[in-house]
C-alpha cells in the first residue's frame, strides 16, 4: 500500500505531529508513506516527497508543516479534478490523507465521489469543524494569545489604556472567546453576536467612570460592526474566503471618538498560528494520525477521524461538508457573566 498525506488551508501547530504519527503507524503495517507538498496543489503539479521515519521522527514540537500547505481548490482549475485523480494514479497512491478545514475535506469528499480514496483529518486553530469535540492547533493558538493578552493588560494598565485585541478564527469566535475568559479580558466580542458600537462604548464608560483606568477589549477577526466589516479586504481565495482583518483599529477609533479614553489596538494575527504546538495538540494530533492510518487499514474511505468525548472516532466525510461549529450557548454565557 502507498499512502499520500498532504495538509491544506492556514497551517496550525500539530500539523507536523500529525504527519509523523501516519508514518509511524504506517510503517508498522507495513505501508509506504510519500509526502505531497503544498496541498492539492502537489496532486496538481506533482510535488512529493517519500517519508520515512527518519525525516519526522523529530517533529512532534515543530510549528508549520514540513509539506507546505496552500488554500488550492482543484475545481477552480481547468481540469484539476481529473488531474489530481490522474496523478495520484501514476504516483500510485492507494488512498490520500487529507489533514485540513471544511475547505480541504470538501475536496476530498468532491474527489471520493470522482473514485479517489480519502481519510480526512480535522485541523485548524479556528476550531469551527463539526463532528469533532476539538481541532488540534486551537489549544496552542488558545495559549499564545492569552500569553499575548496578559502582557498587552501589563502595558495597558500602565498607561490607563484601553487596549483593543483583534484574534484571528475567522467567522468563530471559539479563540476570542477561549483566551478572552482565560485571560481575564473585560469584554469579548465574538463573530456570533452583532456589535453595537453605542453598548460596548457604555459599557466601557460605565467601567471607567467606576474607577477603573484600563480595559482589555478581545475581538474576533470576523465581527461585523452594524452589519458591515470594514477592515476586510474584497480579494478572494479559491474557496471565496475574503482576507478579514481590520475591526480592531476601527473599533479602537470608534471607542477613543466616543468615550474619550485613549484606546489602542493590537492585531494578533500569524503570531498565534505559528510556533511549536502545546502538549494536548501534540496528542490530539498523534491519536489522530495513527486514526487515520488505521481507517486505512480497516478500509474504511471517505471518513473523517476525530473527537468525541475524548474518545476518537470516524464520520462520513459528507457530514460535515458546508457546516461550521460556532461557540456554544455555555460559552457565550460565560462570556457575558465576565463582562465586567
Ligand atoms: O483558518 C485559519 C486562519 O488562521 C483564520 O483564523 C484566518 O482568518 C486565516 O486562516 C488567515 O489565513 P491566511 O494566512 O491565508 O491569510
Amino acid at each position: 500500500m502507498k499512502i499520500g498525506i498532504l495538509n491544506g488551508g492556514g497551517d496550525c501547530a500539530g500539523l507536523n505531529a500529525v504527519t509523523r504519527a501516519v508514518v509511524r503507524k504506517c510503517e508498522l503495517f507495513g505501508y509506504e508513506v510519500l509526502g505531497i507538498r503544498h496541498g492539492w496543489s502537489g496532486l496538481i503539479y506533482v510535488d512529493t516527497v517519500p517519508l520515512r521515519w527518519e525525516d519526522v521522527r523529530h517533529i512532534i514540537n515543530a510549528g508549520g508543516t514540513i509539506l507546505h500547505t496552500t488554500r488550492t481548490n482543484p475545481f477552480r482549475h481547468p481540469n484539476g479534478p481529473e488531474t489530481v485523480l490522474a496523478n495520484a494514479k501514476k504516483l500510485g497512491l492507494d488512498v490520500v490523507i487529507a489533514v485540513g478545514g471544511e475547505d480541504t475535506l470538501s475536496v476530498g469528499a468532491k474527489l471520493a465521489k470522482m473514485g479517489l480514496k480519502v481519510v480526512g483529518v480535522p485541523k485548524t486553530i479556528d476550531n469551527d469543524i463539526v463532528e469533532t469535540d476539538l481541532t488540534f492547533g486551537f489549544d496552542s493558538a488558545t495559549n499564545v494569545t492569552v500569553e499575548a493578552i496578559d502582557r498587552i493588560q501589563t502595558t495597558g494598565e500602565s498607561h490607563d489604556r484601553i487596549m483593543v485585541v483583534e484574534v484571528m478564527g475567522r467567522h468563530a469566535g471559539w479563540i476570542s472567546a477561549y483566551a478572552g475568559i482565560a485571560s481575564g479580558a473585560n469584554l469579548v466580542l465574538v463573530p456570533e453576536e452583532p456589535v453595537h458600537l453605542e453598548k460596548v462604548c457604555a459599557f466601557l464608560k460605565k467601567r471607567h467612570d467606576s474607577g477603573e483606568t484600563a480595559s482589555i477589549v478581545v475581538v474576533g477577526e470576523g465581527c461585523s460592526i452594524s452589519g458591515s466589516s470594514p477592515g476586510n479586504s474584497t480579494k478572494l481565495d479559491e474557496f471565496s474566503h475574503p482576507r478579514l482583518g481590520g475591526i480592531g483599529d476601527l473599533l479602537a477609533r470608534e471607542i477613543e471618538r466616543r468615550v474619550h479614553i485613549e484606546t489602542r489596538a493590537v492585531v494578533l494575527g500569524h503570531i498565534v498560528r505559528g510556533g511549536a504546538p502545546s502538549a494536548a495538540d501534540r496528542i490530539l494530533a498523534t491519536r489522530l494520525g495513527v486514526a487515520a492510518a488505521q481507517a486505512v487499514k480497516d478500509e474504511e474511505y471517505n471518513v473523517m477521524v476525530c473527537l468525541r468525548k475524548n474518545t476518537i472516532s470516524r464520520v462520513p466525510l459528507a457530514d460535515i461538508l458546508g457546516k461550521m461549529k460556532n461557540i456554544d450557548k455555555e460559552t457565550l454565557a460565560l462570556l457575558n457573566d465576565f463582562q465586567i
